[in-house]
């Protein structure tokens, strides 16, 4: 099990190092199968991994990548830049990033390509706004997500990818979708990789959920079967809320 921070545009770099501080203050004891993710800002990187380096199973991770490998992107960061920060992780295809910045499928898809080419994990988001959900539609919404954005890759890259369903409706709303909606959801895309990689391969998924996952609702929706950690955003920022998430995950 995951359980990963993502800091969104938020904490400067002092408010940043007293965060991760205090949660190195609190860390349960960690191990393989429950690890910690801090997807910081491009901004905070160095200095996290300075404060990260010995530290186990408590990786670094980032919000974004180019998809491009280099070159003439005044203001981007690409792929191979972030690996020699120490990034392990790279978030990709955050509903925020597909509805602020415009990032198709196509380019998630290259955005996916680079950070597996430079040996970093991808956390692949996923999930259904609103109106979707409304019309019954979200199963074939995220198996097309899905598809578009990582069914090129073959299952032996496929294993360096986690996928997080975030439902766009609980995403920093306090609509927490109930753990028999998450449940369903993560049993569904388990089923569509089982189809195209093998029940194997499928099994051997973590599907984080991310949506308003909060210490109080946190053991509940770890506790599905299907449900393999978390990807929080404001729940992250107070090392208090962040700890008991992490310590749900650690008792799940
Ligand atoms: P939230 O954000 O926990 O604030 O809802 C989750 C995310 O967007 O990763």
């Amino acid at each position: 099990m995951i359980v990963a921070a993502n800091w969104k545009m938020n904490l400067n770099l002092s408010d940043g190092a007293e965060l991760v501080n205090d949660l190195f203050k609190g860390m349960p004891q960690l191990s393989d199968e429950k690890q910690v993710v801090i997807a910081t800002p491009f901004l905070h990187l160095t200095q996290t991994a300075g404060q990260l380096a010995g530290m186990d199973h408590v990786h670094l991770g980032a919000q974004n990548c180019h998809h491009e490998a280099a070159g003439a992107y005044t203001g981007e960061v690409s792929a191979s830049m972030l690996k020699s920060a120490e990034v392990k992780y790279v978030i990709v295809g955050h509903s925020e990033r597909r509805q602020y910045n415009g990032e198709d499928d196509a380019m998630l898809a290259k955005k996916v390509n680079q950070a597996l080419a430079n040996d970093m994990q991808v956390i692949f988001c996923c999930g259904e706004p609103l109106e979707i959900r409304d019309a019954n539609t979200e199963n074939s919404y995220v198996e097309a997500q899905l598809k578009n954005g990582l069914f090129h890759l073959g299952a032996d890259h496929l294993k360096n990818v986690v996928i997080a369903y975030e439902p766009i409706w609980a995403i920093g709303t306090g609509r927490t979708a109930s753990s028999q909606q998450a449940q369903d959801m993560h049993a569904h895309i388990r089923t569509v990789l089982a189809t195209e990689y093998g029940s194997a391969v499928a099994a051997d998924m973590t599907i984080l959920y991310g949506g308003s996952c909060k210490p109080s609702n946190a053991a509940e929706l770890f506790a599905c079967p299907d449900v393999d950690g978390g990807l929080i955003g404001g729940a992250s920022l107070k090392a208090d809320e962040f700890l008991g998430i992490i310590n749900a995950m650690v008792n799940a």
